[in-house]
């Protein structure tokens, strides 16, 4: 009789064993990036709303600013060959104790650690923490699960210096990167700034290799950039104590012609995401740059393959209910984020 149930036992356990053994084994074979939006909701499937969530910025939240269409909230991200687990923002909470996660770059950052706040809230709703700001660095803390989730701001990544030149943009130079020390999951991101121009460029001059630049290149300035960061991360990370991932190249919709819709001078009235498979304009040149740069890199970085699944979503932008100006750069939120988010938990957990 013993012996029986304890054979039986056994048998169950080793079942347990091989089944989790097989997710896992499927996970790592399949693509998460690769796949398809479905609408398989009849209502908003999101985890929060913004009543339920605070944490979310005037930019964007779409729907307190007035967007009344809601078909975008219903859309979940199915891979290829394989499912997502659903986010289980306390079972994160739980495998992270003491631990910390920061988001380093630009607003697509913001866009995304505030994603993650407002998902770890909606799964804990009574649990305490504290917001607090230092510098560039705003940390949200779960105090009761002794994790942090943090923001750098640091929209090149390298070093951007007031001299008395001017205003300098250092290629070669990542001081900022003293604060990424003795983190345990980082998630890295630039891309959006390096175009800007006239009064919205923040500097004067370019520095690299000892040399000041009125201009260049901007994605070959872009290029040297990340070799500095991919540097910093082969110098200073110890793979067995910190995941590092890159956000990848967040798309923007300012071009209907890229959707086959040449008339859509923006992503304004879209409610539909792009339908099929691929988008047919095309991912942003800046991604090849940045996959070469990963791929030469010592150190394990894993690219969080954003752009693909949402050069789909040219219906996930706040159009005119964020900015004062039209904005088809950022996301709603909830939206689009939030299925970053997921993937990274699938990732991580
Ligand atoms: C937002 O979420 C809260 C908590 O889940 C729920 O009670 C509320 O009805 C939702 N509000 C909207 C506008 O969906
Ligand atoms: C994913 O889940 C759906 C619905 O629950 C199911 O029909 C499908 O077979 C699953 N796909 C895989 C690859 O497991
Ligand atoms: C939109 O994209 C098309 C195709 O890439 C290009 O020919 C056109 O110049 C673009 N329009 C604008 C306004 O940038």
């Amino acid at each position: 009789m013993r012996i029986k149930a304890v054979l039986i036992l056994a048998s169950a356990i080793s079942l347990v064993f091989r089944q989790s053994k097989a997710n896992a084994e499927e996970m790592k074979s399949c693509d998460l990036f690769e796949g398809e939006w479905l609408s398989e909701s009849s209502a908003p499937c999101t985890l929060y709303n913004y009543t339920s969530c605070p944490f979310i910025q005037k930019e964007f939240n779409c729907r307190k600013n007035g967007r009344s269409d809601d078909l975008y909230l219903r859309y979940n991200w199915r891979p290829n060959s394989c499912n997502l687990s659903r986010f289980d923002g306390e079972n994160l909470l739980k495998k992270y104790k003491g631990k910390s996660i920061m988001f380093v770059g630009d607003s697509l950052s913001r866009n995304q650690w505030e994603s993650l706040i407002c998902m770890i809230i909606a799964a804990v709703p009574e649990t305490s923490y504290t917001h607090t700001s230092s510098g560039e660095v705003t940390t949200f803390a779960f105090t009761d699960f002794e994790v942090k989730v943090m923001l750098d701001r640091s929209v090149y990544l390298v070093d951007l210096v007031g001299e008395a030149q001017g205003r300098i943009l250092k290629l070669d130079s990542i001081q900022g990167g003293k604060r990424w020390l003795g983190i345990d999951t980082l998630v890295f991101n630039t891309w959006h700034w390096w175009n800007r121009r006239g009064a919205s460029q923040p500097w004067d001059f370019i520095e690299l290799g000892g040399q000041l630049y009125k201009d260049m290149d901007r994605v070959l300035a872009f290029e040297k950039a990340l070799h500095t960061w991919a540097g910093w991360v082969d110098d200073n990370i110890d793979p067995t104590a910190a995941k590092v991932f890159f956000q990848g190249i967040s798309p923007s919709h300012y071009n209907g012609t890229e959707w086959n819709e040449p008339g859509a001078k923006s992503c304004i009235g879209q409610k539909e995401p792009v339908a099929g498979h691929t988008y047919p304009g095309g991912a942003p040149p800046a991604l090849g740059v940045l996959k070469k740069v990963l791929g030469a890199m010592r150190k394990p970085v894993t690219l969080l393959d954003v752009t693909g699944l949402s050069l789909m979503r040219k219906d996930g932008h706040p159009s005119i209910y964020g900015l004062p100006a039209m904005d088809c750069s950022h996301w709603c939120l909830p939206g689009v984020p939030d299925t970053w988010n997921q993937i990274l938990y699938n990732l991580i957990v």
